[in-house]
């Protein structure tokens, strides 16, 4: 027996700069990633330096129509990616787009349509062009809402006939962590003002809603959805003070999803402002702005963590983007992610009872060393450790889904194994398709299957029915 609704949307996620390469071909111009070859970690470099992975990453930009049919084989029904804005417009602020970039993703489309995979589009997905993070230091400036609406409106006309679903930023509210990743400012996040911050998130915030705005005017069918990280907080002890702590760290996280499902900034995040003295610049057309609200919620889960009132135990333990304060009652992936399946139910049912709009899972899965074996003379990896990881927390979105919750799909992160975002290592693997490409940008970039292909298969052929119980 299956619980999925029978329109749910099976597949897998990726990003253009984490799996394109290609980064100077095409008429394409420089991206931030082109120059943060150690991911979060260090301060980005001047030009792009060849120990950076995602210059070549795992060559989708030429290998894109093999990599779509192994999505294909496995059953794949959406399958997630985002368009790199320095394609489409090279340095962010010219006036016409390039041409060049706008066939690449025809060409992807394509692919998607001959093998009947729904595209779900992320418009911009950690990439934003170089050169609006050092000229304009980003989001900072208000001049980036109207470039990304420039941009956002050109994705529309273009491939509006066949995209229908679509995010405007990926993981909007990282920008409270990682400004240079997720906001393009190319100040140091430990001189950046408060101040300065804020005003980036509104101007996101603005422009998402008016991209939102734009794409219902031009694609009448269109969904448009924010893209959140969820990562539930419980508090570390009973005490009442943890147990606030931890609403208060899910309110920083829920006031984006707020904007953009109810049109206006929640009055705790307007506390926020007053106790940090920041004043936002916020105009009334601004205000208009926002009220064009989304049509879903999509968001990443990795993990949970906790939140403590008690300053000495207060020690943040690694994560996704956001970390917490560990939770003694959790395992931890290699690279110290911890990992709750329940957390995802427990997410879905925080959104759906905040939000009553339909939820979209978009990331989720683990990252992890593989090894590359050879069973019955094919080459593959023996992965049981994602396929179990998968299947508890595949397991809890069935029963969210009979907790009433409406979710549109899950797509699984890194469906074919791509550069890291937080560390651009290759080594940190999230697919159910090896590439051989390594840290030190040797390997053949062939492709293989990894066990977990043959058990996602079944899992989208059964529509979630081959899906155990956990073990108690
Ligand atoms: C999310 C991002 O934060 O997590 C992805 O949207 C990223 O771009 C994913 O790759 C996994 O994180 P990492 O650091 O393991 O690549």
């Amino acid at each position: 027996m299956t619980t999925f609704p029978n329109d749910f949307l099976w597949g897998g996620a990726t990003a253009a700069n984490q799996i394109e390469g290609a980064y100077d071909q095409g008429g394409k111009g420089l991206s931030i990633q082109d120059l943060m070859p150690n991911g979060i970690k260090t301060r980005p470099t001047d030009e792009p330096v060849p120990e950076n992975l995602k210059l070549e990453a795992i060559d989708f930009y030429h290998r894109y129509a093999e990599d779509i049919a192994m999505f294909a084989e496995m059953g794949f029904t959406v399958f997630r990616f985002s368009i790199a804005w320095s394609r489409i417009f090279p340095n962010g602020d010219e006036q016409e787009p390039n041409e060049e970039g706008l066939a690449f993703y025809d060409r992807v489309l394509d692919e998607c349509e001959k093998h009947g995979i729904t595209p779900l589009v992320t418009i911009s997905h950690y990439e934003t062009p170089a050169h609006l993070a050092r000229e304009y230091d980003g989001w900072t400036d208000r001049r980036l809402i109207d470039m990304y609406v420039r941009y956002a409106s050109v994705l529309f006309e273009r491939y509006g006939k066949r995209v229908k679903h679509w995010l405007t930023f990926n993981e909007i509210n990282a920008i409270m962590h990682e400004p240079l990743l997720a906001g393009a400012i190319w100040t140091p996040k430990d001189e950046l003002s408060d101040q300065a911050r804020y005003q980036a998130i509104h101007h996101e915030l603005v422009a998402s809603a008016r991209a939102t705005k734009v794409a219902h005017e031009t694609i009448p069918d269109a969904m448009v959805g924010c893209m959140v990280i969820a990562g539930p907080n419980y508090p570390l002890t009973p005490d009442p003070s943890d147990a606030m702590k931890a609403l208060q760290a899910d309110q920083a996280n829920f006031a984006f999803g707020d904007v953009h499902v109810r049109g206006e900034y929640p009055g705790y995040f307007k506390r926020t402002l007053r106790e940090k003295g920041v004043e936002l610049e916020i105009t009334d057309q601004d205000r208009a702005d926002l009220r064009n609200t989304v049509d879903f919620v999509s968001f990443s889960y990795y993990m949970s963590a906790c939140e403590t009132a008690d300053p000495a135990k207060q020690i943040k333990g690694e994560g996704n983007i956001m970390g917490g304060v560990p939770n003694p009652t959790l395992e931890a992936s290699e690279w110290g992610w911890q990992i709750d399946p329940q957390g995802l139910r427990y997410a879905l049912n925080q959104f759906w009872d905040r939000w009553q709009v339909p939820l979209f899972i978009v990331e989720n899965g683990l990252g992890a060393r593989d090894e590359l074996v050879e069973v019955d003379g094919q080459k593959t990896v023996i992965d049981d450790y994602r396929i179990d990881y998968m299947n508890d927390h595949l397991y809890q979105v069935g029963e969210a889904v009979q907790d009433g919750v409406e979710i549109l799909g899950y797509t699984s992160w890194g469906c074919i194994d791509l550069v890291s975002a937080s560390t651009a290592q290759l080594s940190k693997r999230y697919g159910f398709i090896y590439v051989d490409r390594n840290d030190d940008g040797s390997g053949t970039q062939e492709r293989f299957r990894k066990k977990s292909f043959d058990w996602y298969r079944e899992v989208i052929a059964s529509h979630g029915g081959s899906l155990t119980a956990p073990e108690a």
